[in-house]
């Protein structure tokens, strides 16, 4: 983010190229949804409860989530009530999940500040992150019925994904269909709920509804893994996160599975250090990461990305060309992208 730009508005800019004037209609709905993001995160009526939720939502992040609302009302019309409300809605169940997911993690770093429970102790943080669930609830109830169902189930099936990836998967489940299963509920809910949710707010047909929802799901998929080879390959600087958090807290990521599972006498020492649990030794972690960016497993996550990229631009064919369908095209584009950076993934 530039000092001049609002969050999203870089993401935007990249995923709107095409078309200058479909850009600045977004980026005009995107300073709305930023406003009323950040007034009703700091909402808590306490200052100091406020300045708690109000944390991350001023500490920055791409808002994807909002974007995909605003992307979805543009195939019916985008102008009217709810449209923005909706979006922020998106955003706030987001930012609660990383307040509780930072928790999950123990992580200290979110969008390159100190995260909630690095700064108020996990204790505050899951409180918090429970207070921006409900003031999300809030606002979809004032959106009608619909969105209070559409609300519930998102933040059921997030919570499931978050409480699945801390159970593990079972003795006899193969561990990347449990990632599937946890990247599908903690990540994929909420990016096919929100171009979904956006479309139903402006009352866009249902079949259009439906090819969002399940490229939203793809892309999510998608999304998780290319984060997640972030995780190992990116320094702090670029993704405002520690590196190496999942090899630390023991996440079980798609890259970390794969090379996990790799019986080659060349990975015996990297699925020996794997096989320990959390790596919570920076030496350890240090020469993992090494290990892990000369292995295969990063190109065979990418692979993975790809797939579900494809079947998310395959969904997008269901819907009418132009401006938005373009966009949505665009991102899978850029979350491709995001991950060419990392050496290992290009192997
Ligand atoms: C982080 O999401 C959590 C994941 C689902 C991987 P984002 O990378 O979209 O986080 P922000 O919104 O930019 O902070
Ligand atoms: C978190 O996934 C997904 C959530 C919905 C909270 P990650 O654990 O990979 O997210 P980061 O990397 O901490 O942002
Ligand atoms: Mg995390
Ligand atoms: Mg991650």
């Amino acid at each position: 983010m530039t000092v001049s730009s609002p969050p999203g508005a870089e993401l935007l800019a990249h995923i709107t190229a095409h078309d200058p004037s479909f850009r600045d209609g977004i980026a005009e709905a995107l300073l709305a949804v930023e406003k009323r993001l950040l007034h009703c995160a700091a909402g808590a009526p306490d200052p100091r409860v406020a300045e708690l939720t109000g944390h991350l939502a001023a500490a920055g992040g791409k808002r994807l989530r909002p974007l995909l609302v605003l992307l979805g009302a543009e195939f019916g019309e985008p102008w009217m009530d709810g449209v923005i409300d909706t979006a922020v809605a998106a955003e706030l169940v987001h930012i609660s999940s990383l307040y509780h997911d930072d928790v999950m993690d123990g992580a200290d770093l979110r969008h390159g500040v100190e995260s909630v429970n690095s700064r108020w102790g996990a204790r505050l943080a899951v409180a918090g992150g429970n207070w921006l669930l409900a003031r999300a609830a809030r606002l979809a109830a004032e959106l009608g019925p619909d969105m209070v169902r559409i609300h519930a189930d998102v933040a059921s099936e997030l919570v499931v994904g978050q409480l699945r990836e801390m159970t593990g998967p079972g003795e006899d489940e193969d561990p990347v269909d449990h990632f599937f299963q946890v990247t599908s509920g903690k990540t994929a809910s909420l990016l096919s709920m929100a171009p979904a949710a956006g479309a139903l707010c402006a009352a866009a047909p249902p079949v259009f509804g439906r090819a969002l929802a399940e490229y939203g799901r793809q892309l999510g998929i998608a999304f998780q893994i290319s984060d997640d080879l972030l995780d190992l390959a990116a320094p702090a600087e670029l993704t405002g996160k520690e590196q190496g958090k999942d090899l630390a807290a023991g996440v079980l990521s798609l890259p970390v599975i794969l090379a996990a599972a790799d019986r080659s006498p060349a990975n015996a020492e990297l699925r020996e250090l794997l096989a320990g649990g959390p790596l919570v030794d920076a030496g350890d972690r240090h020469r993992a990461l090494e290990l892990f960016a000369a292995s295969p497993a990063p190109a065979a996550a990418r692979d993975h990305l790809r797939r579900r990229l494809d079947m998310a631009g395959a969904a997008l064919e269901l819907l009418p060309r132009g401006a938005a369908r373009e966009a949505l095209y665009a991102l899978c584009a850029y979350i491709d992208t995001r991950v060419a950076g990392t050496a290992a993934a290009e192997r």
